[in-house]
């Protein structure tokens, strides 16, 4: 709040597609997708006729004991999204409650199997999963977790397969099988003590942007299987197309044993998160003993106008065909930040989906403070992590948006070198 003094918050007073405008008529265009939930722009038409109608039918009910349409038919396309593969649905609101559901989950599932000593969890070097206590606690950003690291539960950090720390010759594959041998070694030694291994698929957003090689998660399923233990996929930020693919696990042609997605499930509209797993797991909670049960609940869970979004939301994917739209989008826009990928203080420029990043060699302090501001005065809506600029634009970003977005980041890079913090 103190940094408020000197940098101001904008106040938002409308939004339309991929630009907010403030009280004053400035516009920002929105490049990292308001914390990457926007997918179709601001008060999107399409979104927002759902939701009018949801709210002339029922805007919420208690999801114990009752349910309603857009719950059950949202569970059963996110369903058929995993081939069926997942045959079970737990909703939830944001995206933390679904990792805390998926920790707990899992840890019940082995309790309830005869296995509680199974009570260890595992992620990567650099991952983020949320911050209530049970995500912070498989979370590896010092910044977020350090302060809070007494009130944390045990869990274990292996090798990420980050491709910018592959060694001189090594590829990114090379790197994913080296690392992938460091998760081996560790549940070759702790398996009867882990419940499951949770991971970001492909790229780690929060901690920088991380990008990695699809194998990583072949060899994780693998181990996973090997070993017993689940697979958790946090497919929080890079689901719902963010990587080119629906979710990132199939590139790797895996499924996991839990899915957890939320953010742009609803277009970016509302607070859901869900959860999903196999007919296996649900079993293990299938009984007559009360305490074997999941017994976790938000007021909140499987809201019905966060539902209708959602389903809103999968309509588009669909009716627009924004997978494949967005391979030619994302080709374009690689293609204009070609100046920005040969700009001399620009480092291991990269991209996937859409998704891009770049480090940039600053020796100033406050580098992303200073970025931010520049970035803002040019119309731009772009918040680094460090040093590390990023875009994640919302899947309606049009050329001249585009061609602006790569002017101004390189008109930004350079103010940002001489400004004033
Ligand atoms: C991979 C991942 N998991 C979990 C979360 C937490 O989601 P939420 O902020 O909705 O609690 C985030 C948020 O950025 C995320 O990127």
């Amino acid at each position: 709040m103190k940094q408020h003094e000197t940098l101001p918050l904008v106040p938002v007073a409308r939004g339309e597609g991929p630009w907010l405008y403030d009280f004053d008529g400035r516009r920002y265009l929105d490049a990292i997708s308001s914390w990457w939930v926007n997918l179709f722009g601001h008060c999107n038409p399409r979104i927002n006729a759902a939701l009018a109608d949801q709210l002339t039918r029922l805007e919420h009910v208690i999801l114990a004991g009752f349910t309603h349409e857009p719950a059950v038919e949202l569970a059963e396309r996110l369903s058929a999204l995993t081939g069926g593969a997942l045959g079970h649905c737990f909703y939830a609101s944001d995206g933390a409650s679904a990792v805390e559901i998926a920790l707990k989950m899992s840890f019940h599932c082995w309790r309830n199997s005869g296995r509680p000593a199974k009570t260890g969890f595992v992620s990567l070097a650099g991952s983020y999963h949320g911050e209530t206590l049970g995500a912070l606690s498989v979370t590896d950003v010092a910044l977020f977790r350090d302060t809070y690291a007494p009130l944390l539960m045990r869990s274990t950090q292996v090798p990420s397969p980050d491709a910018r720390t592959a060694g001189a010759g090594e590829s990114a594959r090379d790197l994913a099988l080296r690392c992938a041998r460091a998760l081996e070694a560790h549940l070759a030694a702790h398996h009867a003590t882990t419940a499951a291994i949770i991971v970001e698929p492909l790229v780690q957003c929060a901690s920088g942007m991380a990008m990695y090689d699809p194998e990583y998660l072949r060899q994780a399923r693998a181990l996973a299987d090997r070993f017993e233990v689940h697979l958790i996929a946090d497919e929080i930020a890079v689901g719902c197309g963010r990587t080119g693919t629906f979710l990132a696990c199939e590139q790797a042609g895996i499924t996991p044993d839990f899915l957890c997605l939320s953010k742009g499930i609803t277009g970016g509209y509302l607070p859901l998160s869900v959860v999903l797993t196999r007919d296996a797991v649900y079993r293990a909670f299938y009984d007559n003993e009360l305490s074997r049960g999941f017994l976790h609940s938000h007021s909140y869970t499987g809201n019905a106008l966060a539902c209708r979004a959602a389903l809103a939301t999968l309509d588009i994917f669909r009716e627009d065909r924004v997978l494949e739209a967005n391979r030619a989008r994302a080709a374009r826009l690689t293609e204009l930040a070609a100046p920005l990928r040969a700009h001399p203080r620009v480092q291991n420029f990269r991209h996937t989906g859409m998704i891009w990043a770049f480090e940039v060699a600053d020796d100033a302090p406050q580098f992303a403070r200073r970025f931010y501001r520049a970035a803002l005065e040019r119309e731009l809506l772009l918040r680094p992590l460090g040093s590390t600029v990023y875009f994640m634009p919302p899947y309606i970003i049009g050329e001249a948006e585009m061609q602006l977005l790569v002017e101004r980041t390189l008109e930004a890079l350079d103010a940002s070198a001489t400004a004033a913090p």
